[in-house]
């Protein structure tokens, strides 16, 4: 059986199921909260050790003001309403991408990480303003600053998941074939998952089935 530490998902379908069911793409943003709260109780009870989710692309600027305003308010009552609690389920929260938001945001971004930074059950990698080019892009210029060796060693300490194991499992809900610039390093090796259902619909029973195929999966790593 392979061991399981580290699930990054894509969760994609919010606004298809808001138009479907209740003719708004940013209802859809709601009711994708709730499938996040199942998904992280469950991560818990699998002894997952790391969750990625990828909440806002750099390419999602592109969206109306709208909905960017939108999906932001929603994040922050999330977060003021719910911080205490993942803190006392011993979760640490960790946000990859650039925060460049409203100050008001920042702070309670920075905030939240700072209360949870030493919790040990599970930390979830909150990818906001995430985009892998432009980490990666980054990553290069720093790594060349130094003038150290460039290997993957070296470089890797310039990702914004240093200290963090790559993904075994990637999840992108929504019926889409795509990375959408999430993760291109990282997930080298991981196991892919497709998944038709959008992402309100998703569920443990959905998730659970997942971890129990990539447990059975022979994962050679190159070799045979
Ligand atoms: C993913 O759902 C959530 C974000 C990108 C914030 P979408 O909003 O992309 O939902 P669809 O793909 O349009 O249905
Ligand atoms: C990827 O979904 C980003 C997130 C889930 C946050 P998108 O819906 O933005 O991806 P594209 O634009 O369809 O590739
Ligand atoms: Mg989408």
């Amino acid at each position: 059986m392979n061991p399981l530490n580290h699930v990054a998902i894509i969760m994609d379908g919010n606004g298809r199921w808001g138009l479907k069911h209740k003719k708004s793409r940013n209802a859809g943003h709601k009711a994708g909260l709730n499938s996040v709260e199942k998904i992280i109780r469950a991560s818990i009870k699998n002894n997952i050790k790391y969750l990625t989710l990828f909440a806002f692309s750099t390419e999602n600027w592109k969206r109306p003001k709208k909905e960017i305003n939108y999906l932001f308010n929603l994040l922050e009552i999330f977060l003021k309403n719910k911080i205490n609690d993942l803190h006392k389920k011993n979760i640490k929260l960790k946000i990859i991408g650039i925060k460049n938001f409203s100050s008001k945001l920042n702070k309670l971004l920075i905030f939240s990480e700072n209360k949870t930074k030493t919790n040990k059950k599970l930390q979830i990698n909150l990818a906001l303003n995430y985009g892998s080019k432009s980490e990666l892009m980054n990553a290069f210029k720093q790594l060349q600053k130094t003038k150290k060796n460039l290997n993957e060693k070296n470089f890797i300490k310039y990702l914004q998941t240093r200290n963090i194991p790559d993904p075994d499992i990637l999840i992108r809900t929504g019926n889409t074939h795509r990375l959408s610039n999430f993760l291109l390093w990282q997930i080298a090796y991981a196991e892919i998952f497709f998944v038709k259902k959008l992402w309100p619909d998703f569920n443990e029973k959905d998730y659970n089935k997942i971890i129990k195929k990539f447990k059975s999966i022979k994962r050679n790593f190159g070799n045979v």
